[in-house]
C-alpha cells in the first residue's frame, strides 16, 4: 500500500492553506466539509474549506491506493475493495483530520461518494459518512463521483459556470457541458470501452502490469509513434462519441503479428497507441469546442480535463494545443487532484451544502449514476 498525505500532497498544490490559515479566513458562512470516498481501489479522505466567496482550499488529503493487493490479480477484485476500505477508512479519516487540526464538531457537514462504483466499497464510505452525519447531527451530502471529478477545476481554479468537461477515467470518457451545479449536458460518451480501461487493456496485453496507463505512457516516450498506423475511431463523424475497442483490437493483432516482441517493439507500440488515443480525445473535443462557441454566441469556454488520464502529458500537451488555437483557456487539475480522491468529494459537498442541497440519512449506494441523472435540488 502507498500512502500519499500531507506535505508531498501539497507541492504544486497553490491553493493550498495550512488549518489555521483556513480557519481564520473563514467568514461566518465558510464552511467545512469531511470528503469521503470508496468506489473503487482508492480509500480517502480529505478536508475541504469553502469560503464565504466561494473559493475552495485543501486542508488536508489522504489518499490510500489498494494497487498491491489488486496488481496480482490484474484489475480491481470488488471483494478485496471493500475489505480493504472497511480496514483502512476509520484511520484515515482520523488522520485527515487531525491533519487539518479539527474535530467532528469543527465540521459543517459529511460527504461520501454515493456512486457510480463498486457498491461494496461504496457501502462502506456511505455507511460511515452517515454514521458520523448521524452522530454528530451535522448535515450529510450523498456525492455523485463523476460530480467531484467535474467540480474540481472550481476548487482549483476557481473555474465559473459554464464550462466544457472531458472526463476521462478508467471508467468513463465523456465530453460534458457544466452548466451549473447539477446541471450537466452530456454531449459524447464511449461506445464501449473507456480511455483508461484502453489504456489498461493494451498494457495487460504487453505484459506490462497494471493500471496500465501510467506504465503505457513511460514506455511510449521511447518509442516511435508513428511505426504502426492505428485506427481512429469515430474521428471524422459527426457528435462527440468514443470508441477504443477497436483500437485495442489492431493493438493486439499487430502485437500477435510480429511476436516476439523486442522492448522497442513495445516501445513503439505503445508510442502507436497512445498517438491514436490522442487523436481521438483531441478530434471529439474540438468538435465540443466548436459546438460550446456556437451556442455561446462565439466566447471561448474554458476547457476542463479531469479523471485519471488527465495524468497523461501527451493527452495534456495536446488539449493544450488545441485550447490554444481556439482561444480557450485549458484546465487541467494537478496531477494528483486528477486521480480519485476525496478532496474532490470533499468539494462537491461543499459546493452543494453551500446552494442548501443535502441529502437524508437513506440515500442509497448506486452502481450505476450518470452525471445527467443528477438533479441539483
Ligand atoms: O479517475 P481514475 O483514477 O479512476 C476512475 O474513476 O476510473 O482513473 C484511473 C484510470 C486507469 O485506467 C489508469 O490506467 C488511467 O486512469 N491513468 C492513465 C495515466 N494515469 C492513470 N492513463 C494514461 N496515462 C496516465 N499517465
Ligand atoms: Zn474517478
Amino acid at each position: 500500500m502507498t500512502v500519499g498525505i500531507g506535505a508531498d500532497y501539497r507541492d504544486g498544490q497553490r491553493n493550498l492553506k495550512t488549518a489555521s490559515e483556513a480557519k481564520s479566513d473563514m467568514g461566518i458562512s465558510g464552511l467545512r466539509v469531511l470528503g469521503i470516498e470508496t468506489s473503487c481501489d482508492e480509500t480517502a479522505a480529505a478536508i475541504v474549506v469553502r469560503d464565504e466567496d466561494g473559493a475552495g482550499h485543501v486542508v488536508s488529503n489522504v489518499v490510500l491506493s489498494q494497487l498491491d493487493e489488486h496488481a496480482p490479480y490484474g484489475g480491481v477484485v470488488p471483494e478485496i475493495a471493500a475489505r480493504a476500505h472497511v480496514e483502512t477508512l476509520d484511520g484515515l479519516i482520523a488522520q485527515a483530520l487531525e491533519e487539518a487540526g479539527c474535530g467532528f464538531d469543527d465540521l459543517d457537514g459529511i460527504a461520501a461518494t454515493a456512486g457510480p462504483g463498486l457498491i461494496g466499497g461504496l457501502l462502506v464510505g456511505l455507511m460511515t459518512g452517515k454514521a458520523i452525519a448521524a452522530a454528530t447531527s451535522k448535515p450529510f451530502v450523498a456525492v455523485n463521483h463523476l460530480e467531484g471529478h467535474a467540480l474540481t477545476a472550481r476548487l482549483t481554479d476557481g473555474v465559473g459556470f459554464p464550462y466544457l468537461l472531458l472526463l476521462v477515467t478508467g471508467g468513463h470518457t465523456q465530453i460534458v457541458k457544466v452548466e451549473d451545479v447539477g446541471r450537466y449536458r452530456r454531449w459524447g460518451t464511449t461506445l464501449d470501452d473507456a480511455v483508461g480501461e484502453a489504456f489498461d487493456k493494451v498494457a495487460k496485453m504487453l505484459g506490462l502490469g497494471w493500471p496500465g496507463g501510467p506504465a503505457v505512457e513511460r514506455l511510449a516516450e521511447k518509442g516511435d509513434p508513428a511505426r504502426f498506423a492505428f485506427p481512429r475511431p469515430m474521428t471524422g463523424r459527426a457528435g462527440c462519441d468514443f470508441s477504443f475497442s477497436g483500437l485495442k483490437t489492431a493493438v493486439r493483432l499487430e502485437a500477435q503479428r510480429i511476436a516476439p516482441l523486442s522492448d522497442t517493439d513495445v516501445a513503439d507500440l505503445c508510442a502507436s497507441f497512445q498517438a491514436a488515443i490522442v487523436d481521438c480525445l483531441a478530434e471529439r473535443t474540438e468538435r465540443a469546442l466548436v459546438r460550446f462557441e456556437e451556442e455561446s454566441g462565439g466566447a471561448a469556454p474554458v476547457l476542463v480535463v479531469a479523471g485519471g488520464v488527465a495524468a497523461n502529458r501527451a493527452v495534456r500537451a495536446r488539449l493544450d494545443g488545441l485550447a490554444a488555437l481556439h482561444g480557450a483557456r485549458l484546465v487541467a487539475p494537478p496531477l494528483k487532484l486528477c486521480g480519485d480522491n476525496a478532496a474532490m468529494i470533499a468539494w462537491a459537498g461543499c459546493e452543494r451544502l453551500a446552494r442548501g442541497l443535502t441529502d437524508t440519512l437513506d440515500a442509497p449506494a448506486r452502481a450505476r449514476w450518470g452525471l445527467e441523472e443528477i438533479h441539483a435540488a
